[in-house]
């Protein structure tokens, strides 16, 4: 198979991640990094000597022999960039969020079909074998029904110029929100705070409604002084744990749930039974996303297949961003999913000033239930 060859553009803090990925897999060599920094473009070159180094990003994307971009740059630049190399027929990757509206990702979206070539975004957490393995646990019927998701992202910093913490950090819940639950949600609501600097919001709290009275909320912050990256999926049988920040044992499965008495004549039999049973680490085996997202792309390229996260999939989660900017306007009201980026308008002025200012585990063996009187 044609070893196939990319251009990667912004050799900040994520740009090397995604050199080193592409770089160290068979199917795809890193012709060219493009910077406007020739200081990170010497750096990146001392580390990776063949590959060769250009401060003009319109010349790297003409250039015939390169198949493919790949596009890590500041959020503001991802639609323009992303433009322009499908314009000279490049097949794109671009970082995550998509883009600074979902009416710009849907121009993408229809120019790279226009053209029939793959567009890809950056939602690394799907390509996690950590989130595939929830996903399994969930398919399988093990948790039972969804009841809700809670989503903790939170550090001190660092801090954005252009995108409040939402548009920063929140992309990585979203898009396994929208993964697991397999639908978008029916309202959007956010509230937030700005301590820092004027205008972006350094903390936030997301709140998205799913049908059958589903629910998820998402709080991010740049203001907390430890890192906290956590997601509780609480089903009607068991719950699940997803804490990235540990090394090995990042998922752990709780055989816990309340359940209310079928049946009861008086307000005193009321009963809620809460059953206490084992907890379960499965068995993960480590991967690292980024190269499993990288080889992703390649893949698509080869096979013409619609990637797991497609520009629709990343315009999704735009949208559902775009909805949070309008609630923090709104002081936290509901934004109707469906209408939110009907209101957005994209602009040339700077980002802050648009949208974001605002397995197999069996109940466990000592498992028992306890029975617990809730008022006399
Ligand atoms: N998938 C993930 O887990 C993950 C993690 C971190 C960041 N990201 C995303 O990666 C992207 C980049 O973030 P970052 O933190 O590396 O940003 P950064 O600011 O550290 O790096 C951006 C780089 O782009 C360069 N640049 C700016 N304008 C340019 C131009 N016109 N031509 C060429 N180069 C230009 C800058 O000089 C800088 O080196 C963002 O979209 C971010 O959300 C993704």
């Amino acid at each position: 198979m044609k070893k196939l060859s990319i251009g990667l553009v912004g050799c900040g803090y994520w740009g090397p991640n995604l050199l080193r990925n592409f770089s160290s897999l068979a199917g795809s060599e890193v012709k060219v990094i493009c910077d406007l920094d020739m200081r990170r473009l010497n750096h990146m070159k001392a580390r990776f000597p063949s590959v060769e180094i250009s401060t003009n990003f319109e010349e790297m994307i003409a250039r015939p022999d390169i198949d493919a971009i790949v596009i890590a740059t500041s959020v503001h630049l991802h639609y323009p960039m992303a433009k322009a190399a499908l314009l000279a027929g490049k097949h794109t990757f671009i970082e995550k969020p998509m883009a600074r509206s979902a009416a710009e990702c849907d121009e993408l979206v229809e120019l790279a079909a226009a053209r029939d070539l793959i567009l890809m975004v950056g939602h690394t957490f799907l390509f996690s074998p950590h989130l595939r393995k929830i996903r399994d646990i969930i398919e399988n019927g093990d948790i039972g029904e969804i009841r809700y998701i809670s989503c903790r992202r939170l550090n001190l910093g660092l801090f954005q110029k252009d995108i409040n913490v939402a548009w920063d950090l929140a992309p990585h819940d979203i898009s396994m929100i929208l993964h697991i639950l397999g639908e978008q949600p029916k309202t959007v609501n956010c509230q937030g705070n700005c301590h820092v600097t004027k205008g972006i919001e350094d903390i936030t709290t997301m709140c998205m409604n799913f049908s059958k009275r589903v629910y998820a909320t998402v709080q991010n912050s740049w203001l907390d002084p430890r890192k906290v990256r956590e997601m509780t999926i609480v089903g009607s049988r068991r719950m699940i744990v997803y804490d990235d920040v540990q090394p090995l044992e990042k998922i752990r499965i709780y055989d816990m749930r309340v359940e209310t008495p079928p049946h009861y004549d008086s307000f005193a039999e009321f009963q809620y039974s809460y059953h206490y049973g084992d907890s379960y680490i499965p068995y993960v085996q480590q991967d690292e996303p980024l190269k499993i997202e990288a080889q992703h792309f390649l893949d698509c390229i080869h096979s013409g297949e619609k990637p797991l996260t497609d520009g629709k999939f990343g315009a999704d989660v735009v949208r559902v961003l775009e909805a949070s900017s309008r609630s923090l306007k709104e002081n936290g009201a509901a934004v109707d999913f469906a209408t939110a980026s009907t209101a957005s308008t994209p602009s040339t002025s700077r980002l802050a000033a648009e949208a974001p200012t605002s397995n197999g585990h069996a109940q466990g063996k000592n498992g028992r239930s306890k029975a617990a009187t809730v008022r006399a």
